[in-house]
């Protein structure tokens, strides 16, 4: 997306790759909207590393950026010895996979990857595989939102008030977004509305993420505090709520997204709002058969305890605000029943989350997956 820092624009996607240098090139997102950064990650461990401390985060931010990590890895290996270059490639896979557990996109990607450089018969042919097939992920990532956005553009009406939570905007993904991607393409469709964005504490990504982005795109809009939802809905303030998320099931359709997004469907539910989830196919797990089982990645109690800002003279600071001697529980993310969700806007159509296995098909089932079932299923 765009980005105008003292008047100058410039297009910017949140995860590139320079070859000359093998490294991976994020917004550092940790900092905004305070200050806008681009930083390098030179080796996986580091690349690795900046998923973990989310100087990127969102699915398909590090969905792409696995899938560079993974390349940049392969192509640090010297040598053409096959078989070690396979234990290096699972060592890397490995590192990078373990980096976040709850968003499935790091994974799709990183297989993705594999499968096209099992092509290669030497180790170069295999590197330069990987980062084709790296770019391939990113570009792929970057269309499917946009056609997200068409899609999901239709049930934006002038003069609508919608919810978002957390950041499912363009810095989640490479670049315009999923929740935010409908909202862009009615504005250039020139419809007017509101969006409410949920702090979303304990981060508070919507505060900062996804209110510095919706400013930059001259987008309307308001943050409000996580408790405040259920009001705005009562007095008929919210018409539409649009989250992201970081791994939907394509065999029940239950959402896994930022902790609170669970009772905000609750919350729609209660008032007949409707509820959509907007995701490309690598949020897609086809594989796990409960939501009970996805992996909810459990947060440092810092993040609870206290909040990160900044002060008047530019400084970055963290500040305790909860009684000292206590602590905390930070689970990152929770699961949202189909039941309670109206819509799932994909790159293929909006589908009933129930319908994601019907539509396989049409929404990159991989081959490999199809596999394993057909032999888990004997
Ligand atoms: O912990 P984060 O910020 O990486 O969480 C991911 C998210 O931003 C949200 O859950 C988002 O709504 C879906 S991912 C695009």
């Amino acid at each position: 997306m765009n980005v105008t820092i003292r008047g100058r624009t410039e297009h910017f996607r949140t995860v590139t790759f320079d070859a000359k240098s093998n490294s991976v090139r994020l917004i550092e997102q940790r900092l905004l909207p305070h200050e806008f950064k681009i930083v390098g990650r030179k080796n996986f461990r580091a690349t690795a590393s900046a998923i973990t401390d989310m100087v990127v985060r969102g699915a398909g931010a590090i969905g792409a950026t696995a899938a560079y990590g993974l390349a940049q890895g392969a192509l640090a290996f010297r040598g053409n010895d096959l078989k070690k270059f396979s234990a290096h490639v699972e060592l890397v896979y490995k590192t990078l996979a373990d980096a976040r557990p709850t968003a499935v996109d790091p994974v799709n990607a990183m297989n993705d990857v594999r499968r096209h450089m099992a092509r290669g018969e030497t180790v170069a042919e295999q590197q330069s595989l990987a980062l084709a097939a790296a770019e391939e992920f990113a570009n792929e990532d970057s269309r499917h939102c946009e056609e997200i956005g068409q899609h999901g553009a239709k049930l934006i009406r002038n003069g609508m008030k919608i919810l978002t939570h957390c950041n499912a905007g363009w810095l989640a993904f490479v670049d315009t977004g999923t929740a935010t991607a409908p909202m862009y393409a009615a504005q250039a469709q020139g419809k007017k509305f509101h969006v409410f964005c949920d702090e979303t504490r304990p981060r508070s990504q919507g505060a900062s993420l996804t209110a510095w982005e919706l400013a930059q795109q001259k987008v309307s809009h308001q943050i409000i505090a996580d408790n405040a939802a259920g009001h705005l809905m009562q007095r008929g303030e919210i018409d539409l709520v649009i989250v992201g998320s970081d791994r939907t099931l394509g065999r029940t359709g239950e959402v896994t997204n930022k902790i609170g997004t669970y009772t905000k469907a609750v919350l729609a539910a209660r008032h007949k709002i409707p509820f959509y989830v907007a995701i490309p196919c690598s949020t897609i797990d086809w594989k796990l058969k409960r939501g009970f089982d996805i992996p909810i990645e459990d947060r440092h109690e810092s993040e609870v305890l206290g909040a990160w800002g900044v002060t008047k003279s530019g400084q970055r600071e963290y500040v305790r605000v909860a009684n000292p001697t206590s602590g905390a529980r930070n689970p990152g993310f929770d699961v949202t029943p189909a039941e309670l969700i109206t819509g799932i806007i994909t790159p293929a159509g909006i589908f009933k989350p129930q319908e994601l296995w019907k539509q396989r098909s049409k929404l990159g089932f991989p081959a490999s997956t199809a596999i394993e079932l057909a032999s888990t299923a004997k």
